[in-house]
């Protein structure tokens, strides 16, 4: 078995940090050209590619706001451009909002994250599957989160956008199937990045997430990446419509290894 994904060209959402630069460069070093999506870190994903460059693969960066319709529609012209028609697209670019009750949050923060998350992951999809319906290939691989499914207080519009995209992926993949093209989703669990910083530099707040994780430690961004090149390989090419949680054990409701 290999996973090779030479020939493809993948655009990945949220490639200048944390998971999504992981994914990236796994792609690359696959063999897929590929784009990497930044918001504002223009350095960082500039930086990515020139690394991939330097291995011999072919790589752009793009830069939109993907809750905005006209600059994502841009993103792909250039990106389809530079690298020809999509192959694979992963959405991973993501916002969790500020932290507060339901009752308190600004309605502005709110609809930010559902804006980013949700509508962001809809404008990117829809263009792809317009071109991957047309040529009958292609596979569209949705970042979510355990969050899908287990509540988080203080994070309502996360959480909601989570389980939105969960839902908008199966009903995509139900429709696209027919063309041969795959909608899927993937939920990490508590992956060691930015985002979750103020958790596992707190001696006091880490201890309290391992708790949560029945196989003891925090995931990498490489737990998260080599799974997503798996899965948009030929090797995962009977994978669709599901969310597949790569989560250390975290959705197995750890608190019931003892009583009941
Ligand atoms: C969040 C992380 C969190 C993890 C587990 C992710 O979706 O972005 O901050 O550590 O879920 O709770």
């Amino acid at each position: 078995m290999q996973i090779r994904l030479d020939g493809k060209f993948a655009l990945v959402t949220g490639a200048s940090g944390g998971i999504g630069q992981a994914i990236a460069r796994s792609l690359a070093a696959s063999g897929a050209a590929v784009a990497f999506h930044y918001s504002s870190h223009a350095d960082t994903a500039h930086a990515s590619v020139a690394a991939v460059q330097g291995e011999g693969g072919r790589a752009v960066a793009v830069q939109a706001d993907v809750a905005d319709p006209a600059s994502v529609q841009a993103m792909f012209d250039a990106a389809e451009r530079a690298l020809g028609p999509i192959d694979i697209l992963i959405n991973c670019a993501g916002i969790d909002g500020k932290q507060a009750p339901s009752w308190e949050i600004d309605l502005a923060d709110w609809k930010k994250v559902i804006d980013v998350n949700l509508y962001g992951t809809f404008y990117c999809s829809q263009l792809a599957l317009k071109s991957m319906v047309a040529r009958k290939k292609g596979v569209i691989l949705n970042i979510s989160s355990v969050h899908e499914v287990i509540a988080w207080s203080g994070y309502s519009a996360y959480t909601a956008s989570k389980a939105a995209v969960s839902m908008m992926s199966k009903t995509m993949a139900q429709e696209a199937a027919p063309f041969g093209v795959r909608v899927l989703s993937l939920a990490p669990g508590a992956i060691q990045t930015d985002i979750n910083r103020a958790v596992w530099s707190d001696p006091e707040q880490m201890k309290d997430l391992l708790t949560k994780i029945p196989l003891g430690r925090m995931g990498k961004v490489e737990d998260i990446a080599d799974m997503v090149t798996v899965l948009v390989s030929d090797v995962g090419g009977y994978v669709t419509g599901t969310t597949l949680f790569v989560d250390g054990g975290m959705t197995d409701y750890p608190e019931f290894a003892h009583g009941g």
